[in-house]
């Protein structure tokens, strides 16, 4: 028998939904006349990604990377690798990070170094969610859709083991 988890919903994909057109409306405010590089950082943000892009009114190129993740544990190994880089040059461009969620904030602040060692001509990062009180290192979210609480969360992109990125809502899992 697979047991499943129980789920509690969190962030509805109404909520979702207003929070992405939120984050497109500021973006496009700073980008105008600009054409971003957006990064997003597989998989988790692939959903979000496909979202935002849809409602940013602006030329833009886009790339994944995609760094090695936590395997089937909750808690990060405080160990970023690249397991798939870019094809994308970074040199000049004014790159915008996209990410799911900001838990340690070793992942983002790993990839910023990664990054600013390529000469971006600007660098900014935005997340879906955020959960600020798990922060290890020091952060600065430019565009935040939604802060969290200190719970584990599935859905919309977000997995637990590989699972449930297809639920459409944002969800945190009970034990
Ligand atoms: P950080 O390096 O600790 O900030 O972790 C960032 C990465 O860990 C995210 O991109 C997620 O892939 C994963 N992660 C952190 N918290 C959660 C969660 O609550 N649910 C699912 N994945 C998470
Ligand atoms: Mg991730």
């Amino acid at each position: 028998m697979v047991l499943q988890p129980r789920l509690k919903i969190l962030v509805s994909r109404d909520q979702i939904a207003k929070g992405v057109e939120r984050l497109a409306r500021e973006i496009e405010r700073d980008y105008q006349g600009k054409q971003p590089l957006l990064i997003g950082i597989l998989k988790g943000s692939f959903v979000f990604m496909a979202d935002l892009i849809r409602q940013l009114d602006f030329p833009l190129e886009l790339d994944f990377i995609r760094l090695s993740s936590y395997g089937s544990a909750r808690e990060t190994s405080g160990k970023v690798r690249v397991i798939q880089g870019l094809k994308t040059r970074v040199k000049g461009k004014d790159v915008l990070v996209v990410e799911d969620i900001v838990d340690t904030g070793i992942t983002t602040s790993f990839l910023s170094d990664y990054l600013r060692k390529q000469k971006p001509a600007s660098l900014k990062l935005c997340a879906l969610t955020d959960k600020p009180s798990r922060h290890r290192v020091p952060i600065s979210i430019d565009y935040l859709g939604f802060t969290v609480p200190d719970k584990f969360i599935v859905g919309y992109g977000i997995d637990f083991d590989e699972r449930s990125r297809n639920l459409p809502d944002i969800y945190t899992l009970e034990d």
